[in-house]
């Protein structure tokens, strides 16, 4: 069935239902926060969806559904973000944000793919999924959840993982909703701050954190999910003009829109623009939300709206008509269970593809000759915490941290810690290996530098990993200080007085500021939260088994200070840095090296705006390259970014190969937001670059005309 004809069935059964059947419907509730009993009685009233259940008592619920007056199915969502993490046995991927350093779209939507065919396989129908906001303030704790600072490469990459979920047809088994999120501009709310208020233009709205969104609702997203936030002080859940006007009749988005958590009563409790729940009801509704995450007492507070003649009818009938049309789509009502692929779960093609992600999100910052590690090697000593601790590994939304936070759940094999990864990879080369963990990331008064110290006196080498724990990020948990916590650099300093080269590996949410641990080491590598096989990843290329290709999807700052960093700046700066720092970050966006050394020559764009350049691998070693093309403006009505991607593309070379790379670009993506917020594409001189990096050193330009 296509959108036209569910839209028609949709149609035809609003017909049938009350008012009370048509506000259940919009309503969506928590498993995890009522009792069973409610549960039932809320399916059998006819609530449209639940969330965060799974199993036998999701087919419970959907049955008791079946028993409503009207008999219309539940839709079941769940946080299926990296993997479909809050099962046990779910293949886990790297986070967006690792999985970023790819900038390899077809190693995303294979993600979405495999993590659809194992929500379906437990019978559900949608994942809240990708994650479109930009991580462009690291204070913010939800960056690991991004696809980086960027909305081209975030754009593509949603856009990818959309498709891997959603496949070709809503109804297919093996496939489920996505759903964009979260609409939108929410990391960059003011100071980082989870929730906060963004203080931005709808210019800047639609030059930066839009593009994304697009690409989503191009690739046919089926829902999307409205912030918690507001912009300049309009609450995003009661913003008409973003939540209708700009989405649908823009951007053509015709799927049904779900709030964030409890948005509903935040317009009354935390935001404080709603006198009353009914009035926050019908805010709510009127603004262009569909389904109402588990604000429970919408369902009386619209009711009473709807006999006090306060509710719009057309809002409420337009909302479940695009609940019903989906639900039509995506064949709910022949079929209210999906089967899935039984037996997928920990199948080879899906622990391969969950490997194959983590290789490509290893980012190697920096190699002064120590790897990869050769066979004059005897002893290598693995130190630190986050060496050997699967949660920190996996990062946020698995078994371990929803739908409650449950940090003594036995974890589930198959993974690698990076630990367990050198350990292996040292078994089969006869070299010894010896972990200490040091210290703990938090302050804890079990630490044990000493043995550290000692086991690091004894080696050869040293791998020493730092980062984050999930007590540090994550959804209300922003940081001020984004220093490495407990004593992770005193650690550091100890192991660099042995005199033994240092690799320092980052496992952690997002970029920290590494500071010496990065400019004293001797290499640095980048796993972020790399999944299950984050550590074998790293094991390989740190013995040279994997040449790493990982490109960084954001900047690393040298100081929280210096927030924000990302590479897009806009020019003007008196004096371009802080009197007391560097004016660059101390890693730049697209930024990644290996074994093999590129090099780039021969930059054109013809007047079709074709480019051409060739890219020669210098190095002894085959390796992929990440060919990143940049613009500028040069002159232009509105202050605009020094550098901006508007395409890439990956190229694996053999060692002396030199390949002739053509990428053709389009006129639209040279377009800036001018002052009436139109897309304009201003006559003039543009500069385009190619390259390594955004870095400007890293990259040919040349000028071109529109
Ligand atoms: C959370 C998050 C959102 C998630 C939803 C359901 O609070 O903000 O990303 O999808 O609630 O768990």
């Amino acid at each position: 069935m296509d959108r036209s004809q569910a839209k028609q069935c949709a149609k035809e059964l609003l017909k049938q239902m009350t008012v009370e059947e048509k506000i259940a419907q919009m309503v969506q509730v928590s498993y995890a926060d009522v009792t069973r009993e409610e549960a039932l009685q809320w399916a059998k009233r006819g609530a449209g969806s639940f969330l965060h259940v799974l199993g036998d008592n999701a087919r419970e619920i959907q049955k008791a559904a079946g028993q409503s007056r009207l008999g219309i199915p539940v839709i079941f969502g769940i946080d299926a973000i990296h993997g479909h993490g809050l099962n046990d046995h779910a293949t886990i991927f790297p986070s967006q944000l690792a999985s970023a350093c790819g900038w390899d779209p077809e190693s995303v939507r294979r993600m979405g793919e495999v993590t659809a065919r194992e929500v379906a396989t437990d019978g559900l129908h949608w994942t809240f999924s990708p994650v479109l906001c930009l991580g462009r303030d690291t204070r913010w704790g939800r960056v690991d959840e991004t696809f980086g600072e960027d909305p081209y490469l975030a754009g593509e990459l949603g856009a990818a993982i959309v498709r891997g979920y959603q496949g070709d047809d809503l109804a297919d088994d093996e496939h489920i909703l996505a759903c964009a999120k979260h609409y939108l501009g929410y990391g960059e709310a003011t100071g980082g701050r989870d929730s906060y208020d963004t203080e931005v233009t709808e210019r800047k709205i639609r030059e930066v954190f839009l593009p994304p969104f697009r690409k989503a609702v191009e690739a046919g997203c089926a829902t999307i999910m409205t912030a918690y936030g507001s912009i300049d002080g309009v609450p995003l859940t009661a913003s008409r003009r973003l939540m209708h006007d700009i989405l649908r009749d823009e951007l053509g988005f015709d799927g049904f829109v779900v709030t964030d958590w409890d948005n509903m009563n935040n317009l009354r409790n935390r935001q404080m623009v709603s006198t009353d729940l009914s009035d926050a009801a019908v805010k709510t509704a009127n603004a262009g939300n569909d389904m109402i995450m588990v604000s429970l007492e919408f369902y009386e507070a619209m009711l009473q709206a709807v006999q006090e003649g306060k509710a719009d009818m057309a809002s409420i009938d337009e909302a479940v008509t695009h609940i019903l049309t989906i639900k039509y789509e995506m064949g709910l009502f022949e079929k209210p269970e999906k089967t899935g692929k039984p037996g997928c779960f920990g199948c080879e093609e899906h622990l391969d593809a969950a490997l194959d992600t983590s290789r490509k999100s290893v980012t190697m910052l920096k190699n002064e000759g120590m790897l990869p590690l050769g066979d004059g090697i005897r002893r290598v000593a693995v130190i630190g915490a986050n060496a050997d601790d699967v949660h920190a590994q996996y990062g946020d939304w698995t078994y371990f941290t929803h739908p409650r936070p449950d940090p003594e759940h036995t974890p589930v094999r198959p993974y690698v810690t990076l630990w367990e990864g050198i350990r292996a990879i040292c078994e089969r080369r006869g070299i010894e290996a010896v972990y200490e963990k040091g210290c703990s990331v938090l302050p804890d008064d079990g630490d044990d530098l000493e043995a550290a110290v000692r086991a690091a006196s004894s080696a050869d080498v040293i791998v020493y990993a730092v980062g984050d724990v999930i007590a540090q990020f994550g959804e209300t948990h922003d940081r001020a200080d984004l220093n490495l916590s407990g004593r992770q650099y005193e650690l550091f300093r100890r192991l660099k007085e042995t005199g033994k080269p240092v690799c320092t590996v980052l496992i952690a949410s997002k970029p920290l500021c590494l500071n010496e641990t990065a400019e004293q080491a001797d290499a640095v590598l980048c796993g972020f939260n790399g999944g299950m096989f984050g550590g074998q990843a790293l094991a390989e290329a740190i013995f040279g088994e994997l040449n790493p290709s990982g490109r960084l999807p954001i900047s690393f700052p040298r100081h929280s200070g210096q927030l924000p960093v990302y590479y897009s700046q806009l020019p003007g700066w008196h004096g371009g840095k802080y009197c007391d720092l560097p004016d660059s970050p101390l890693y730049a966006f697209g930024e990644g090296m290996g074994f093999s050394a590129f090099t780039y020559s021969g930059l054109t764009v013809d007047d079709d705006l074709l480019l051409t350049v060739d890219v020669t691998n210098t190095g002894r070693t085959a390796g992929k390259e990440t060919i990143q093309v940049y613009f500028r403006d040069d002159v232009s009505s509105l202050v605009t970014p020094v550098r901006r991607l508007i395409a890439f593309t990956q190229a694996d070379l053999m060692p002396g190969e030199t390949r002739r790379v053509s990428i053709q670009l389009n006129k639209e993506s040279f377009a800036l937001i001018d002052q009436n917020c139109e897309t304009a594409v201003e006559p003039g001189t543009f500069t385009v670059y190619a390259g390594h990096s955004s870095k400007e050193e890293d990259l040919l330009s040349t000028s071109i005309v529109l």
